[in-house]
């Protein structure tokens, strides 16, 4: 029926106001049979389009080929009512139209968007302790339990609390092993004037182990002292699979009235049980650090053929080349020597020292070969350890 709107009355046949009004009757149908097919907006737009269009829609094209082009004066004025009449009634029906698809709509979007509490959760990566933080706090525990405290010190040292004041004097081959990086000091002062009440800049060095906070502990605090201290070292190292330029220690201190190598080698022995298993035991060997008199190793027994030294294969372990020990670190009981640094009375007390190296306790613990895994931030490793 649209299609006659596009032709002049003649052109349809009509000639009369009753012809008229069943040709309005007609497109009324068409109308109404649009409007039902309505169901979204893409369809709702089709539809307005098509009747209430400026250009070509049936109500513009009435208009024009109807109206304007009414043969008579009684035909122009029934089209002019009628038109007017079935106007009204389209513009009703396309607003009806459009609430009900825009309602439509809504509804169907509410449906895609509707929250399913049965879904699983959105994963947010947030990472896993390193395993060498996982090291330090699992031993900062045992300590804690044995009523040390935690203290952390400055990584750039001066060589006093590095070297000095831990009994090791500027040419004292304990130097060699212990090589590092220096710091120059700011340019600003090299050469130029020296703020006040200073007469020379001294050298800052990156501390080569945890043992210059035994020194700035004492200084601070009087004894008894029970303190670990965890941190990062720094030694002018090559990389291999045990050796890096930055590595992490804890050190131990202890200082009071009554301490004695019994108390010394029961603390340690209770710390390699506790990090190792019940069944580890622990041995000392003589060693030799300026800070401190008598001086030792500590070894524990191997963690990985039990102390016997023979793998399951029946060959030698790997781990401790047969020997059935493995060394863990440093120690020894205070050197009384150190005490006159930091003005303690080395008559009445003792104390002792042990420095942990994180990063072989590490190894030893989740089975790691190669140091160097541990500074590469490759997550494939890092994700083992959650
Ligand atoms: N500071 C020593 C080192 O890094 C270890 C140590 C600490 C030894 C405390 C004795 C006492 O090698």
């Amino acid at each position: 029926m649209k299609e006659s709107t596009v032709k002049s009355l003649a052109e349809v046949g009509v000639y009369s106001p009753e012809q008229l009004a069943d040709l309005f009757k007609q497109l009324r149908a068409d109308f109404e049979r649009d409007a039902a097919g309505v169901n979204d907006e893409v369809s709702w737009k089709t539809f307005r389009d098509a009747w209430l269009g400026r250009k070509s829609g049936v109500i513009a094209n009435i208009t024009d080929y109807w109206l304007k082009k009414a043969p008579t004066p009684e035909l122009k004025k029934a089209v002019g009512q009628a038109l007017n009449e079935f106007r009204a009634h389209v513009e009703a029906t396309i607003e009806e139209r459009r609430v009900v698809a825009e309602a439509a709509a809504e509804q169907a979007a509410l449906g895609r968007e509707k929250i399913d509490l049965s879904l699983p959760g959105v994963m947010r990566p947030v990472g896993t302790r390193h395993p060498i933080r996982q090291t330090f706090e699992e031993i900062e525990k045992i300590f804690l339990s044995m009523g040390y405290a935690v203290v952390s010190g400055p990584e750039i040292e001066t060589p006093y609390y590095n070297f000095e004041a831990l009994n090791i004097p500027e040419h004292h081959p304990a130097r060699d092993n212990m090589d590092t990086f220096y710091m120059e000091p700011p340019s600003d002062v090299i050469g130029g004037a020296l703020p006040s009440g200073v007469s020379k800049i001294e050298p800052r060095l990156l501390r080569t182990h945890t043992s210059p906070m035994q020194i700035r502990t004492m200084e601070k605090q009087k004894p008894p002292v029970r303190i670990i201290v965890p941190g990062k070292v720094y030694r002018r190292d090559n990389p291999d699979a045990t050796h890096a330029f930055a590595f992490h220690q804890i050190e131990g201190l202890a200082v009071d009235t009554d301490l004695t190598f019994c108390d010394f080698a029961g603390t340690i022995d209770y710390f390699v049980r506790q990090f190792f298993g019940p069944g580890t035991k622990s041995r000392f060997r003589p060693s030799f650090f300026p800070f401190t008199e008598p001086s030792v190793e500590f070894d524990a027994s191997c963690i990985f053929c039990g102390g016997s030294g023979t793998a399951a294969s029946g060959a030698n372990c790997s781990k401790c080349k047969g020997s059935g020990w493995i060394e863990l670190f440093g120690a020894g009981m205070v050197d009384p020597a150190v005490y006159g640094y930091v003005k303690y009375d080395a008559a009445k007390l003792s104390g002792f020292a042990f420095g942990i190296g994180i990063d072989r306790l590490a190894m030893l613990k989740f089975g790691i070969d190669d140091l160097q895994v541990f500074t590469q931030n490759d997550v494939r490793f890092l994700r083992q350890f959650p």
